[in-house]
C-alpha cells in the first residue's frame, strides 16, 4: 500500500456497488484518495484486484451498504440497480444512495420516489466523460442541493468537474441523454462511415486524420446550431436544406451501391425532407430541429 493509499481519518468511508469498469474506476479513485472503500459486485471475483490495493469486499449488498454513510451505485441498467437496491432496502435506510447508473430522467424520479419512501437520502447522477481519477472526468448531479453539498468534498475524489443541475432528481438524466444521443449518434455515424469506407477499399487507420477533421468541423458548427435553435432563426445562405438533402442523397445511393444498410442516414434524409415539404428548404440545417416532434408518428420513407 502507499502512503496516498492508506486510509486518511478525514475521508468519509464510500461503498461502491457494482465493479463493471465504471465501478472498478470510481472504487479506484477513492481507495486512491483515503477513503475506506467497500465494495459489492454480484460476480465477487471482479473486486479481487481492490481487494488487492486494501477495498473491503462485503459478502452481500446489504453488507456493503451497511458499511458506509455514502453509497454508490454503478451497474449496467436501472433494472439492476432495482434489483440490488431492493436487497439492500433496511441497510439502506437513513443513508445517502448516489446512483450513477445511466438511465431515463422518468427512470430517476422513480427511483427518487422508491429512495423517499424508504428513508434513503438520494442523489441522481451521471458520469458524462468517465476518464475518472483525471482531470478530464465530468459528472452530474440531480435531487436535494444540501445533500449534493454534504459530500459534495467525497465525490470531488473522483476527479474531474462535478456539477450539481438541481433539486429535481431527473435533471441529470435529462443532460445525460441529451448528451448521449449525440454520442451513440455521432459514434455510429462513423462506424457506418467505416463501413462504406471498407466498402470502397479504403482502411479504416487511413481515415482517421480527417475522420477528426469532420468531427472537428462538427465541434465548430455547434455554437453556431445552438444560436440558430434558441433563436428559431436559421439563415440558409451559406449552405441550405436542399443542398443538404442533395448531398445525403449522394452518400445514401453510394451506401447502397456497395450492398449496405443506409437506415442510419436515412433517418436524417426523412427529417431534412419533411422541412423541405414544409416550405424551409432555404433554410439551414439547423431547421431540421424542429422535425422531430411527429417523430412517433409512421415516417414513409421516399427512395433517394
Ligand atoms: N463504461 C463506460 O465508459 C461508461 C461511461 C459513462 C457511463 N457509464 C455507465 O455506467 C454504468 C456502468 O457501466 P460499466 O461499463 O461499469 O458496466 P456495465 O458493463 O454497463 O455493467 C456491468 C455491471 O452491472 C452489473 N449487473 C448487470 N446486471 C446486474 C443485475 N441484474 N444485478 C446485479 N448486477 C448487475 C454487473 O455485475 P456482474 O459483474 O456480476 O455481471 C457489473 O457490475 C452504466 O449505466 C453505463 O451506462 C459507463
Amino acid at each position: 500500500m502507499t502512503p496516498q493509499q492508506a486510509t486518511r481519518d478525514d475521508r468519509a468511508p464510500v461503498t461502491v456497488l457494482g465493479l463493471g469498469p465504471m465501478g472498478r474506476a470510481l472504487a479506484g479513485a477513492f481507495l486512491t484518495n483515503g477513503h475506506r472503500t467497500t465494495v459489492w459486485n454480484r460476480t465477487a471475483s471482479k473486486a479481487d484486484a481492490l481487494v488487492a490495493k486494501s477495498a473491503i469486499r462485503a459478502a452481500t449488498a446489504a453488507e456493503a451498504v451497511a458499511a458506509s454513510d455514502l453509497v454508490i451505485v454503478c451497474v449496467l441498467d436501472q433494472d439492476a440497480v432495482r434489483t440490488i437496491v431492493e436487497q439492500a432496502a433496511e441497510s439502506l435506510k437513513g443513508r445517502t444512495l448516489v446512483n450513477l447508473t445511466t438511465g431515463t430522467p422518468e427512470q430517476a424520479r422513480a427511483m427518487a420516489t422508491w429512495a423517499a419512501e424508504r428513508g434513503v437520502d438520494y442523489l441522481d447522477g451521471a458520469i458524462v466523460t468517465p476518464a475518472i481519477g483525471t482531470p478530464a472526468a465530468r459528472l452530474f448531479y440531480s435531487g436535494p442541493e444540501d445533500l449534493y453539498e454534504a459530500h459534495r468534498s467525497t465525490l470531488a475524489s473522483l476527479g474531474g468537474t462535478h456539477t450539481h443541475l438541481g433539486t429535481d432528481a431527473a435533471r441529470a438524466a435529462a443532460y445525460d441523454v441529451s448528451l448521449l444521443d449525440l454520442f451513440w449518434t455521432a459514434a455510429t455515424g462513423y462506424l457506418h462511415a467505416l463501413a462504406l469506407a471498407d466498402a470502397q477499399g479504403i482502411a479504416a487507420k487511413d481515415l482517421t486524420v480527417d475522420a477528426q477533421g469532420i468531427v472537428g468541423l462538427v465541434r465548430d458548427l455547434i455554437p453556431v446550431l445552438a444560436d440558430q435553435v434558441e433563436s428559431r432563426r436559421y439563415p440558409g445562405d451559406g449552405s441550405n436544406l436542399v443542398s443538404a438533402a442533395a448531398g445525403i442523397d449522394h452518400i445514401i445511393d453510394a451506401t447502397k451501391a456497395s450492398g449496405l444498410d443506409a437506415g442510419v442516414l436515412s433517418a436524417a434524409r426523412v427529417a431534412v425532407l419533411r422541412a423541405i415539404e414544409a416550405g424551409h428548404g432555404d433554410d439551414s440545417f439547423a431547421r431540421v430541429v424542429e422535425m422531430f416532434g411527429s417523430a412517433q408518428e409512421t415516417v414513409s420513407m421516399p427512395s433517394s
